[in-house]
């Protein structure tokens, strides 16, 4: 899969418009700083390691602009950094991101040249590290997948949500690519429909069979024994191994377990957050009531009252493995999470 979900050249950054998917393949530039914001907030990019380039990206583009107008100072870098890594709160990778990007900031703000040779080359260097960290997690985690498999996804956690060919379906390209046989059951992923419009999409453009399904098909699937193994990204894990990913994740991983389906979080080291004891501290983003009542045609004016939280935890227990760059982990997940990081 060699899709470039985001493209940096001549400091110019453009990401491919995932509203537009699957109708349009359309590219949009994203010039300003307001332009990065939206496009992250609004899901024109998303998916948490997209999200997190896409941020370090804006953010070199941000200050280049500062300096030309004058106004590079430390208080007006500081507001550009807290906006773009609270821009959505669940996906620890863009926090992360920017973080990386302002410790360049920092440690070069006072020789100008230095400063945005290293902030340009530093934002390139975490998306290149996104690309290999992904064909690694492939690896390992192809390992885990039979000669013959029908696997279920949920959400898009492949090329379009990241710097390379994706975290989830890095496995699933791997295993196909090393000549298993693979089937992918897509999670429609109510209610933005990542899973309809991107997951199913993605693969088709792979040429990997893919059958969509709606988010409450996959119980009976399960029971069915129509499902080998279920693999998903992730947007937090927590110092234990509790697992913040898509709504419907959390549903995924008791089903899987009550029918004794491997379960398995596919994420670099990136997405961890060992400053959390456990997932019940990850803040999970709420967005607004048009994600859920638009499809219907409802109107704001109908009143309805709405809940729509865009992620959930899955605790660890559910979890059979955690898939990384660095190899599988398994439990105890806090112990062995703790060792990757010595
Ligand atoms: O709201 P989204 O589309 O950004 O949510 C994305 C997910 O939940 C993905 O599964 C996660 O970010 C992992 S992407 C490799």
């Amino acid at each position: 899969m060699n899709l470039e979900t985001i493209v940096f050249e001549n400091k110019t950054l453009k990401i491919i418009d995932q509203k537009q998917l699957p109708l349009r393949l359309v590219y949009m530039e994203l010039k300003t700083l307001q332009d990065v914001l939206q496009a992250i907030k609004k899901l024109h990019v998303r998916g948490a390691p997209a999200i997190g380039i896409t941020a370090a990206y804006g953010f070199y583009l941000h200050l280049l602009q500062l300096e030309k107008t004058q106004a590079l100072s430390k208080t007006a870098v500081m507001k550009a950094a807290k906006e773009l890594a609270a821009a959505r709160p669940t996906a620890v990778n863009l926090s992360w991101a920017v973080d990386e990007m302002y410790r360049v900031y920092r440690h070069f703000k006072s020789a100008k040249q230095a400063l945005f040779e290293n902030l340009e080359k530093k934002a390139l260097a975490i998306h290149r590290q996104d690309k290999e960290t992904c064909r690694k997690i492939g690896d390992s985690g192809s390992a885990l997948i039979p000669q013959q498999a029908n696997i279920l996804t949920h959400c898009n956690a492949g090329a379009l949500a990241t710097g390379g060919m994706g975290t989830a379906l890095s496995v699933v390209y791997r295993s196909v690519e090393s000549g298993k046989k693979i089937h992918v059951f897509v999670d429609e992923t109510r209610p933005v429909g990542q899973g309809a419009r991107l997951t199913y999409w993605e693969l088709k453009e792979a040429g990997v069979p893919a059958t969509l399904i709606s988010d409450n098909m996959a119980g009976a699937l399960m029971k069915d024994n129509k499902i080998d193994a279920v693999i998903v990204g992730a947007d937090r894990i927590a110092g234990n191994g509790d697992v913040a990913n898509k709504i419907g994740t959390y549903s995924l991983a008791v089903l899987a377990g009550y029918h004794k389906i491997p379960f398995y979080v596919a994420a670099p080291l990136s997405s961890f957050d060992r400053n959390l004891q456990h997932g019940g501290l990850i803040p999970i983003e709420t967005r607004g009531a048009g994600e859920i009542l638009d499809l219907w045609g409802i109107p704001d004016s109908a009143g309805y009252r709405v809940y729509n939280p865009a992620f959930d935890v899955t605790p660890c227990t559910l979890i059979t493995n955690i898939i990384t760059e660095k190899g599988l982990l398994e439990k105890p997940f806090k112990e062995n999470i703790d060792h990757l990081f010595i």
